[in-house]
């Protein structure tokens, strides 16, 4: 009897996974949303970032980055943002932009979700408004052109200065929005961190 129910069970569970790999859905953004406030109001910090480091644009002239747990480990692991190849399954990586009065304008968000999109390293991309609204969700192609220039760090960018853009980069994704003077500065100062 206690064979069946053990033969029963493994059917079972081979049944969830084969139908949980064949399409992994993102959650709602709301619900994605509610873990971002958490990091939020926890003060959550990614490793290697500080609050209102130097922005690129004058949109997000100061940005702070965010991460759960589950990312810091990778990490911390790893020794630095630039040195982690692959993110486990559930790491969560938010971006505030605020602008130059420090007031939060925007939040952007990646999370690691396996199964989710295996062509671009399964993130579910995000932007909101401050207050959540939502502004793109799910396998935005315009977020993931640009990470793309780090695959080999899992399409995570390490905090300014350790990695810098050009700005012949950011004008090409954004060409009306102008640069933060700061981030230019930084570009002359450490022509040794910018991803090509
Ligand atoms: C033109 C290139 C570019 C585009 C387009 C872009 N990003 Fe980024 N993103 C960056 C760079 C460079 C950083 C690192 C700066 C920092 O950490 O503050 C970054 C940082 C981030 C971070 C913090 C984690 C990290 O990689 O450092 C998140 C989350 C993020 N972006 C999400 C998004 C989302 C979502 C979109 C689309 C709505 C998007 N990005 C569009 C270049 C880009």
């Amino acid at each position: 009897m206690i064979r069946l129910f053990k033969i029963t069970l493994s059917i079972l569970s081979a049944t969830t996974f084969g139908l949980a790999s064949a399409a992994t859905s993102a959650p709602p953004p709301n619900a994605l949303w509610k873990n971002i406030k958490l990091l939020q109001e926890h003060h959550s910090l990614m490793l290697g970032s500080h609050a209102f480091q130097p922005g690129s644009r004058v949109v997000d002239v100061y940005t702070t980055d965010l991460a759960n747990a589950r990312e810091n480990e990778a990490v911390r692991r790893a020794g630095s943002v630039a040195a982690v190849t692959r993110y486990p399954d559930g790491s969560l990586v938010v971006k505030e932009n605020y602008d130059a009065h420090k007031k939060l304008t925007g939040v952007t968000a990646m999370l690691k979700l396996k199964g989710y999109d295996r062509a671009d390293r399964d993130w579910v991309m995000a932007a909101y408004k401050p207050d959540g609204q939502v502004v793109s969700y799910g396998k935005v192609q315009a977020c993931i052109a640009c990470h793309a220039m780090v695959l080999k760090q899992d399409t995570v960018f390490a905090p300014p200065p350790a990695q810098l853009l050009p700005v012949a980069v950011w004008k090409a994704f954004f060409p009306k929005q102008a640069m933060s003077q700061q981030y230019v500065a930084l570009l002359k100062a450490h022509p040794e961190a910018i991803v090509h």
